[in-house]
């Protein structure tokens, strides 16, 4: 298949890049404006295999240089991080919303299968049971609500022009290559340098935690066998709390459990999340992954490639990390 992968430089989109290269040998052309999250070094090993566009997709010339010659537009690209989008929601809305109108509009006029990556945040916060995908879309985050916007643009192209539009709404993921502002590589080289482990609130509150690897696999499930018009949710295997996430990542690195710090609480902090993901198992994917075995194998990552994170924690994240969290971060 001849694919654009557009944010295919970020952490889940590089993951599905080496996938599709190894277990489906396509030919993947990759879009990507290379903002703080996306970097060359997340596609190491691969780069010469790809042909790589550096743009943004809300630029319609870009999209059009980069979209000529495929058959399926896999939309990867977002501002992902729900802290940074409730200081700055401006970039959001213009990668997140309008990013993916100039797609579709691609998508539409080269007649090409279109795949939105989405989030189990569309749906809000969840106190018991799970989400499925007729549950009411209640985003709480400026992140959220364009995330949700962008899906419901999706669907509409579906049923306005009959674009063959698709979406797959992942939990939240872990694994190598995560940019250190998400919980789990934030906790692990945090723990690995000593510096303090920053717990919001009370730490009691629910991921569904997902390996990359086991997304990248069900969004490429969802392209080859969903429905247009449908969406798809693909959540990982087991819940935590977050205070369980990192006492976990304490005992893998040998951690002093008193670097575990409670500070002051995420605006309109999301209790808990958790998927049903049902209709895609129906289709026959299932996650491979359980979450003590990833974890291992993500510390074990960071550990060995202190190349690809030494440079991020010495640049400009240590700018955000400072007025974040207010406080200095060892390198
Ligand atoms: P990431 O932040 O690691 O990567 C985002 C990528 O998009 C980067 O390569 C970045 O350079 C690129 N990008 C940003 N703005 C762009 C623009 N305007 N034009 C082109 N490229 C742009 O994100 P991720 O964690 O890999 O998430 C990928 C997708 O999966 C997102 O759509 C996100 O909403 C969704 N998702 C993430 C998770 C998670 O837990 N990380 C879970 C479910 C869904
Ligand atoms: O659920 C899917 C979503 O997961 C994705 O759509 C988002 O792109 C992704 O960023 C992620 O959102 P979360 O807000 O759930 O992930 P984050 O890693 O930022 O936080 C996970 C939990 O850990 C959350 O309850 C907040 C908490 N947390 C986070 C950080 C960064 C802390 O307690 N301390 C921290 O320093």
């Amino acid at each position: 298949m001849r694919l654009l992968v557009c944010g295919g430089a970020g952490f889940i989109g590089s993951t599905f890049v080496r996938r599709r290269l190894v277990d489906h040998g396509d030919d993947v052309t990759v879009l990507d404006k290379l903002t703080y999250a996306g970097r060359r070094e997340n596609l190491d090993g691969v780069l010469d295999d790809i042909r790589f566009v550096h743009g943004a997709i809300e630029d319609q010339a870009a999209v059009a240089g980069a979209v000529s010659g495929c058959d399926a537009i896999v939309n990867f690209a977002a501002e992902t991080h729900v802290d940074r989008s409730i200081s700055g929601p401006e970039e959001f809305i213009m990668t997140n919303m309008q990013g993916t109108h100039v797609l579709l509009e691609a998508a539409r006029e080269h007649g090409l299968r279109y795949l939105q990556v989405s989030t189990d945040e569309v749906y809000g916060s969840i106190d018991s049971g799970s989400f499925t995908e007729d549950s009411p879309l209640q985003p709480s985050s400026p992140y959220s609500a364009t995330k949700t916007g962008a899906d419901l643009l999706v669907f509409s192209y579906f049923h306005t022009y009959g674009l063959e539009a698709l979406i797959c709404r992942g939990s939240n993921n872990y694994g190598p290559r995560q940019y250190p502002e998400k919980l789990i590589p934030l906790m692990i080289l945090n723990a690995l340098a000593g510096d303090s482990l920053p717990v919001y609130g009370d730490g009691r509150n629910v991921r569904n935690w997902l390996y990359v690897d086991d997304f990248a696999r069900g969004i490429g499930h969802t392209l080859a066998h969903g429905q247009p018009g449908e969406a798809y949710n693909c959540g990982g295997p087991e819940e935590l709390e977050n205070l369980e996430v990192v006492q976990r990542i304490i005992e893998l690195t040998g951690a002093d459990p008193a670097l575990v710090e409670h500070v002051t609480d995420r605006p309109g902090h999301d209790r808990r999340y958790s998927l049903s993901s049902d209709k895609l198992k129906r289709l026959g994917w299932e996650p491979q992954v359980r979450f003590g075995e990833g974890l291992s194998q993500t510390v074990q990552w960071y550990r060995d490639n202190a190349w690809w994170w030494e440079p991020v924690r010495s640049g400009d994240y240590r700018d955000y990390y400072e007025r974040h969290y207010g406080r200095a971060l060892k390198v």
